[in-house]
């Protein structure tokens, strides 16, 4: 009774509902609200902080920024989500906030394209290479299709594709990725296409911020090149996935394009099935038959390791501890 009647105090206060109303549909910083609200920051952050120990909203810090959503967990989570609901969206103040939201979220999205510009040359001789990406989305929307997931972690989402491609067939999707650019862009990408169960969070692939035995699916898509350490990326994916999960990899096939490592940071020139079956198994994973998916100038493969339906030691062991590549 305590927990309820503290969510229903810090409820019920006109700014603090339309803070609750505004994180139910994008996670925001203080200025994002400040600027929305048109309340000092100051005061912004006092409400901010009473519906977070209220366990209204969740609080996620990433680097300077503090991040606010709706809590979909936790003792308040069920009370957040049924006060939002009764909110009558005709309201005007409701909508009004709304309005100045959408603003705020052009912003991001002209920072986004800037983002895009900085990048584009990168971007189209990339995509060049990597003609076929119809291909692999659609085996691995199929994939998705013959065995749903409901939690799936996404490793290096850059720009958020994997969460756009897959969002709408899972419950929740959670990326990550070292860039807070990418992160900006990836964060629009969600909001735009209204994939509110979706979030992004920065973090480095060999030290995922999720317990063990977290997610059904992980997925590692064009990111394994970039490891310094691509076995213990794998084990560490390896790390979170429930007994029954399963990990994709989606990567290049050995390739002799230098320029990819000289000019666009790539650490290794593709992966030979050999390599990937043997980080897989060295995690506790079970391999399927890779598949080669075809490209114009360089071959991509789906590899899939599965963690056993009753592999139920808790996998608490550190990525150091285990050591190894
Ligand atoms: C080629 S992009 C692929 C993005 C996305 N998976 C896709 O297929 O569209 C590779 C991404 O991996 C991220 N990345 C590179 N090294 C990383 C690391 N050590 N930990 C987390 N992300 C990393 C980069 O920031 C970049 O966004």
């Amino acid at each position: 009774m305590d927990d309820l009647l503290q969510g229903l105090r810090a409820a019920a206060e006109p700014t603090r509902l339309r803070i609750l109303a505004l994180c139910a549909h994008a996670e925001l910083t203080v200025s994002d609200l400040v600027e929305i609200l048109g309340q000092s920051q100051p005061r912004v952050s006092r409400h901010l902080k009473l519906l977070v120990d209220a366990g209204l909203l969740l609080r996620h810090q990433e680097g300077s920024f503090a991040y606010y959503r709706l809590a979909d967990r936790g003792a308040g989570a069920d009370l957040a989500r049924q006060i939002v609901d009764l909110l009558p969206p005709e309201d005007p103040l409701h909508a009004a906030d709304l309005e100045r939201l959408q603003q705020v979220q052009d912003v991001w999205a002209v920072k986004a394209a800037s983002y895009f510009r900085r990048n584009a040359a990168n971007w189209s001789r990339l995509r060049a290479l990597h003609a076929n990406t119809d291909k692999v989305d659609t085996a691995l929307r199929q994939l998705f299709e013959r065995e749903p997931a409901e939690n799936l972690l996404d490793v290096g989402t850059g720009a958020g594709h994997i969460l756009q491609l897959l969002g709408a067939q899972v419950e929740n999707a959670v990326g990550i990725d070292l860039s807070r650019d990418m992160l900006t862009v990836a964060r629009a990408n969600l909001f735009r296409g209204g994939l509110r169960h979706c979030q992004v969070r920065q973090a480095e692939m060999t030290a995922l911020p999720f317990p063990a035995a977290h997610f059904d699916a992980v997925t590692l898509h064009m990111v394994l090149h970039y490891a310094q350490r691509p076995g213990a990326a794998i084990r560490e994916a390896a790390r979170v996935l429930r007994p029954g999960g399963r990990l994709v990899v989606v990567d290049f096939l050995p390739h002799e394009r230098e320029e990819l490592r000289s000019d666009h940071a790539h650490r290794w020139l593709g992966f030979s099935d050999a390599a990937i079956a043997d980080f897989l198994v060295a995690a506790g994973l079970v391999a399927d038959p890779p598949r080669h998916l075809g490209g114009d100038a360089l071959t991509v493969a789906l590899w899939l390791g599965r963690r056993p339906a009753n592999d139920t030691e808790e996998a608490d062991q550190s990525t150091t501890a285990r050591g190894g590549n």
